[in-house]
């Protein structure tokens, strides 16, 4: 077999592998295309975004637009007994349906919230979690929601935003996406730093992790000091 046969026959093969790969790319999540409203795979990687979320023992957590509260119920494990989970929702049906469905967890407390912001104290939460939810908020008022999570979160706490990526996004989809970029603008604009954006791997949504900035440059001399400290030491 000559050597070009042979090559041409590999890019066959592999264009052959990749075909099912391709094609389950345009097939659906739960029977819609990936054009769709739904966008994909988030749930699948639940795994990864948890890890992500570096959740500690007696955390406070909102779970803003709770939705059926599955989130929720994927946060409160790593919470200890002494966690707590706001489950926010604007839909009375919906927090009626998550009191029911998660009786058996207390510390999942599922609650009527305004559509404008938490509803809760502030300087009470350890995480504001907001899952497919911040497109929902009014345009106009999206910047004041952040900053009035700025007084609800804790110093050293965080908001964590998960959206379909509007470059991921088609047709009707695009509707329900946003761009990163202007959200990581927005939340500047609220007081907030973006500390990371990345893509769920798998999946056409991105995750951004906000931090309060003054808590983060503390964090950071902290940890200077105490590297300086123990090189200090090793030189002696
Ligand atoms: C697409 S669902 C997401 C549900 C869930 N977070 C998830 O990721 O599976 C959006 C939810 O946000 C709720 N919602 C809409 N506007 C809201 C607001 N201003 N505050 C809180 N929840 C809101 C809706 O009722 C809906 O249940």
């Amino acid at each position: 077999m000559s050597k070009r046969f042979r090559v041409g026959g590999a890019i066959v093969a592999i264009l052959f592998l990749c075909l099912p790969v391709v094609g389950q790319q345009k097939e659906t999540s739960g029977g819609r295309s990936s054009g769709s409203i739904g966008g994909k795979g988030y749930r699948e990687a639940a795994g990864y975004v948890i890890k992500r979320l570096g959740l500690r023992r007696k955390s406070v957590v909102v779970d803003i637009g709770a939705g059926d509260g599955w989130w929720s119920s994927k946060m409160v494990g790593k919470l200890g007994v002494k966690g707590v989970i706001h489950a926010g929702e604007v839909e009375q049906k919906k927090v009626d349906a998550m009191k029911k469905k998660w009786e058996a967890e207390p510390q999942i407390k599922p609650y009527l919230c305004p559509t404008d912001g938490t509803g809760l104290e502030e300087n009470s939460c350890d995480l504001a979690f907001i899952s497919k939810t911040y497109h929902h908020f009014d345009k106009d008022t999206q910047v004041d929601y952040l900053r009035h999570l700025k007084k609800v979160i804790k110093h050293s706490g965080r908001v964590v935003i998960i959206e379909v990526h509007a470059d991921l996004a088609s047709g009707r989809g695009k509707e329900h996406a946003v761009q990163p970029g202007l959200l990581g603008h927005q939340a500047e604009q609220a007081g907030w730093m973006l500390l990371r954006c990345e893509l769920i791997p798998g999946s056409d949504h991105f995750m951004a992790t906000l931090v309060k900035p003054e808590a983060f440059t503390e964090k950071l001399s902290r940890r200077h000091k105490a590297a300086k400290r123990k090189q200090s030491k090793g030189d002696q």
